[in-house]
């Protein structure tokens, strides 16, 4: 996993809890003096395990923990690349782009990037099915993704998890229901 979602983890924990929280969770974790670069890999297990250390400090299960994550980091990595987030007029079409247009840019940006493979079909406006693979399976943080552009847009979104990769399925496949504003 790139740095850059470590450093996403690291500022929320570093907001949400502070310095010495991090250093601690950092000395549990990871190597002696580890210092996230953005565009360098680091161990997928090492993300999980701080994940999992967060779960523990906030005594929250560690899908709440995933999810909040990924709501964060929409818009941490909006902040880092914003030029990418704003090709998009609105939420429906940010989501029909995360494979071909969001995650093509990341990969022109990272060095041998780690993707899922994401695929949304517009059923109706207001409508979206996901599909979500990755050998990560990081599906929660999908979800706190999408929930993270949603609130990027002003709009309210539910999520239904039909089938989860965590249960045995090929892929996970999401039903996304949103405002249709037409924005
Ligand atoms: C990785 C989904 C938007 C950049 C990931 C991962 C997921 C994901 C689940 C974790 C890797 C895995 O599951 O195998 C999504 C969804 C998005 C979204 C659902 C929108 C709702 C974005 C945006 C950016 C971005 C806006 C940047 C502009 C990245 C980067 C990685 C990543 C840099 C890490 C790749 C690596 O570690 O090698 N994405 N993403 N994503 N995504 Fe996205
Ligand atoms: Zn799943």
């Amino acid at each position: 996993m790139k740095g850059v979602i470590f450093r996403g983890l690291e500022s929320l924990v570093i907001e949400k809890c502070g310095m010495a929280a991090w250093e601690s969770l950092l000395e549990k974790n990871a190597p002696d003096d580890r210092v996230y670069v953005s565009a360098k890999s680091y161990p997928d297990e090492e993300l999980v395990g701080l994940a999992q250390d967060v779960a523990v400090a906030l005594s929250l299960p560690l899908q709440d923990v995933l999810k909040a994550f990924g709501e964060y980091l929409f818009g941490y990595l909006l902040q880092k690349h914003p030029t990418i987030v704003d090709t998009f007029d609105g939420f429906s079409s940010l989501i029909m782009g995360i494979d071909s247009v969001i995650h093509v840019e990341v990969a022109k940006l990272y060095q041998e990037p780690n993707l899922p493979k994401i695929e949304c079909e517009l059923v109706r406006e207001g409508f979206i099915l996901m599909q979500y693979y990755s050998k990560r399976k990081l599906c929660l943080c999908a979800e706190g993704l999408v929930y993270g552009a949603a609130a990027h847009y002003s709009i309210d979104v539910t999520l239904d998890h039909v089938e989860c990769m965590h249960q045995g399925a090929d892929a996970c496949v999401i039903e996304v229901r949103y405002e249709s504003t037409n924005i």
